[in-house]
């Protein structure tokens, strides 16, 4: 059976501030969704939040970058910004750029990754979903996953896995694609994912089967609006077990609260939190980056789930470890490297402080 699994998401309001979503909010877009199931446009569907970001799981026979699936996300965001405002919530709204739906919501602001797949017998998926941070936090976990053997002993010792897996890059801001192939070309391909704010792992394949492996949302709001309108907060799906990472090498990367950038007004860099969804309450400085874990099988589309991967307490070390970062680099104040250099801020003064000071800025010598 071909199933498409779709993970449409969007901050519509904040609550409180910029650190939660709102119970209604859900409720409403759960509503939508259950609607959309009845009419069987939707097999399947799982509503949930990521601090203040709403997502919006579905599972349909439509394919991938289908008008009537980006329709439905659209209108919902749109149904749950009426409940927002109603609310006065946070930044009602805030992730919808566009005034009217035109065919994909790419390019309009919400975030979206999908992936269409013949459902394996067993078929193990885990969606990430990040709060404060932008759409290149996925690159070291996904380079972890599927390159790093030290991570993934699967790459070694499993025959399935052992010829190794394609990356898919973007260049997001020349609009180019390139694909490498591990483990020949990591050398490569980490001079360009390891500067992840303009290269971005967009999807992974299994080299001997083609079959996909990961997806993830590439998504920059600043490019798209133009200006800062609040961080990306990506998502990613990944496929587990078989011939791909055990659920285990797949949660692996998660345990090192990698430096990201987002945190307070997207301006700074701070470790990934890994949290359960309840925890996903980015409170402190508005921050520090959660990330949330919820794994399904699917079984003919049917969302079978979720389990809440980082409520396990084996991941207590890593979010201690974050907060010690989070302090540690909360004590640097405005200087870099918290704040993000210049050319990377979503907020500056800088012009206005500039053109302030202009005559008093004289040659040396
Ligand atoms: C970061 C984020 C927050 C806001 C900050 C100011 O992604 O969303 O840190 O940037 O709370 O928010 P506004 O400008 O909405 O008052
Ligand atoms: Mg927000
Ligand atoms: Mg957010």
């Amino acid at each position: 059976m071909r199933i498409t699994l779709s993970i449409i998401k969007a901050d519509i309001g904040g609550y409180v501030g910029h650190s939660e979503s709102h119970p209604d909010v859900l409720a409403k877009a759960d509503e939508c969704l259950a609607k959309a199931k009845g009419d069987g446009l939707l097999v399947d569907y799982h509503v949930t939040k990521c601090g203040d970001d709403l997502q919006l799981i579905m599972t349909h026979q439509q394919g991938e970058d289908n008008e009537k699936i980006h329709k439905l996300a659209w209108d919902t965001f749109i149904e749950g910004t009426e409940v927002a405002k109603t609310l006065k919530l946070h930044g009602a709204g805030q992730d919808l750029l566009a005034d009217a739906f035109s065919g994909n919501v790419k390019g309009m602001g919400p975030g979206v990754a999908e992936m269409e797949f013949e459902e394996r017998p067993a078929e193990t998926v885990i969606i990430f979903m990040a709060d404060k941070t932008s759409a290149g936090a996925w690159n070291m976990p996904l380079y972890k996953m599927f390159a790093d053997p030290f991570n993934t002993i699967g790459l070694v010792i499993a025959a399935n896995m052992h010829s190794g897996f394609t990356f898919e890059v973007h260049d997001v801001k020349e609009h180019k694609k390139i694909t490498f192939d591990a483990p020949e070309e990591i050398y490569d391909l980490l001079v360009f994912i390891g500067a992840p704010s303009r290269f971005m792992v967009k999807a992974v394949y299994h080299r001997e089967t083609k079959e996909i492996a990961a997806v993830s949302s590439t998504q920059r709001l600043a490019l798209i609006a133009g200006r800062y309108v609040g961080k990306d907060d990506p998502v990613c799906i990944v496929r587990s077990q078989g011939d791909f990472p055990a659920v285990g090498e797949v949660l692996e990367p998660f345990t090192l609260p990698l430096l990201v950038e987002g945190w307070m007004r997207g301006s700074h860099h701070g470790p990934l939190m890994p949290v359960a969804v309840a925890d996903s309450t980015p409170t402190r400085f508005d921050g520090p980056p959660r990330v949330t874990a919820a794994g399904f099988q699917l079984s003919g589309g049917k969302l079978v789930g979720p389990r809440d991967m980082f409520a396990d307490k084996s991941f207590d070390p890593a979010r201690q470890q974050a907060n010690e970062i989070a302090d540690y680099m909360r004590r640097h104040g405005p200087f870099e490297p918290h704040r993000l250099p210049l050319e990377e801020m979503e907020y500056t003064t800088m012009p206005q402080v500039m053109g302030k000071l202009e005559g008093r800025f004289v040659d040396l010598d």
